[in-house]
């Protein structure tokens, strides 16, 4: 008897925990999956708070389909099996019924192919390489792609900076790092550029002096380094102690609020690099974007919380348009998504499921990022 009641106990709790885990069916359940903490916690912090304010907005306004949403957000410790294991769980345990992430590109790529397997429509917020995309029908973007990343920046170099001879240090264990390396090397040299030297790391490299020697003894004019903030700090600071006095020139990837933390605020200073977004853009959708952030968080926004916050109303806006949550209804919308008006500005899908949008050039300055040039696809 007792046997029996504690069995029947444990059967009811599964039960519950079960429905809990599916949701009511008055909800509407959206995974995400992003780098809440390790080297590159700001990308999924920041991505994060963007999209919890699309899904606050939808529900707050009477939600989707006549449903709330509700998020589920998991953290992948910006690893890239982690991130196949997160979006498995997103799929089969909470049966989501379309996935939002990542930002990191090599991530993206790790999660991607399980959602396509499943088809389960996915878009990821910020990863530029293009391979991402190209895994299926079910992955999409909202953000330009890196052989257009590469022309903004060779075109900067060559004719705002007026430099022509570069050396390039490139993260070999990330694939967003190595594809931009390529598309710039080839770009720049087409552009009438000179590469004087290419080096390479691995993340989480501590010591980057070997490197940088080897860059400073070919007297490049100045030095791009396509990988993200953290290595950057401190690739920024042991440049400057080994006496390399020329520009470091960046890419998306180095925005962060922790980008200028310590030395790196001086050895960053008239620093650049490219983006999706300035803050200082006067368009009145994002300074109103900005506002609503900083009234909920208490911090600005970067490039990646207007990215999934545009993720995220793109795929309501699909669902909508749908008029279900049907993965293929869903992604069929979605891949007809055609000047949407988002924070980032007007946003099409094309062919490959990419966005075609411009991109900023920031200066840094006393640790903070000024608006430079925008350049237009
Ligand atoms: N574009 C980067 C990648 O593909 C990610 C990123 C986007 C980082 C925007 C910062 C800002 O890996």
């Amino acid at each position: 008897m007792r046997k029996f009641f504690f069995s029947s106990l444990i059967i009811i709790a599964a039960v519950f925990a079960f429905s809990c885990n599916k949701g009511s069916g008055d909800e509407i359940l959206i995974g995400e999956f992003g780098s809440l903490t390790g080297s590159e916690a700001t990308f999924g912090i920041s991505s994060t708070n963007g999209l919890k304010l699309a899904v606050e907005e939808m529900n707050n306004s009477g939600g989707l389909l006549g449903k709330k949403i509700r998020l589920i957000t998991y953290d992948d410790q910006g690893k890239p099996s982690e991130a196949q294991t997160v979006v498995q769980r997103l799929i089969k345990n909470d049966n989501v019924v379309a996935v939002i992430g990542e930002v990191a590109s090599s991530r993206s790529k790790a999660g991607a192919p399980i959602c396509q397997q499943n088809k389960i429509p996915m878009i990821t917020p910020a990863s530029t390489n293009p391979e991402v995309t190209a895994i299926g029908d079910y992955i999409f973007r909202v953000c330009f792609i890196d052989p257009f990343q590469a022309t903004v920046v060779s075109k900067f170099i060559l004719n705002t900076l007026k430099l022509k001879k570069v050396a390039l240090l490139k993260d070999v264990k990330n694939a967003y790092s190595t594809g931009l390396a390529d598309f710039f090397e080839k770009e720049f040299r087409n552009m009438g550029g000179e590469i004087v030297e290419v080096q390479s790391f691995q993340a989480g490299d501590k010591d980057f002096k070997a490197q940088l020697t080897s860059i400073k003894a070919k007297n490049p004019e100045a030095i791009f380094i396509p990988a993200y903030y953290t290595d950057v700090n401190l690739i920024s600071i042991q440049a400057r102690e080994i006496g390399l006095t020329v520009p470091l020139i960046g890419s998306d990837g180095w925005e962060s609020e922790k980008l200028t933390e310590g030395k790196a605020k001086d050895a960053l200073e008239g620093c650049y690099f490219s983006t999706h977004v300035s803050t200082e853009n006067p368009d009145p959708a994002i300074q109103n974007f900005i506002k609503k952030y900083k009234e909920k968080y208490g911090s600005m926004p970067d490039a990646m919380s207007f990215l999934a916050y545009d993720a995220g109303m793109i795929l309501f806006d699909a669902m909508k348009r749908a008029g279900t949550t049907d993965a293929e209804k869903v992604k069929n919308e979605l891949a007809k998504t055609k000047d949407y008006n988002g924070v980032t500005g007007k946003i099409s899908i094309n062919e490959q499921r990419n966005a075609i949008k411009p991109a900023v050039i920031l200066e840094i300055k006393g640790g903070h990022f000024k608006y430079k040039e925008t350049v237009q696809p």
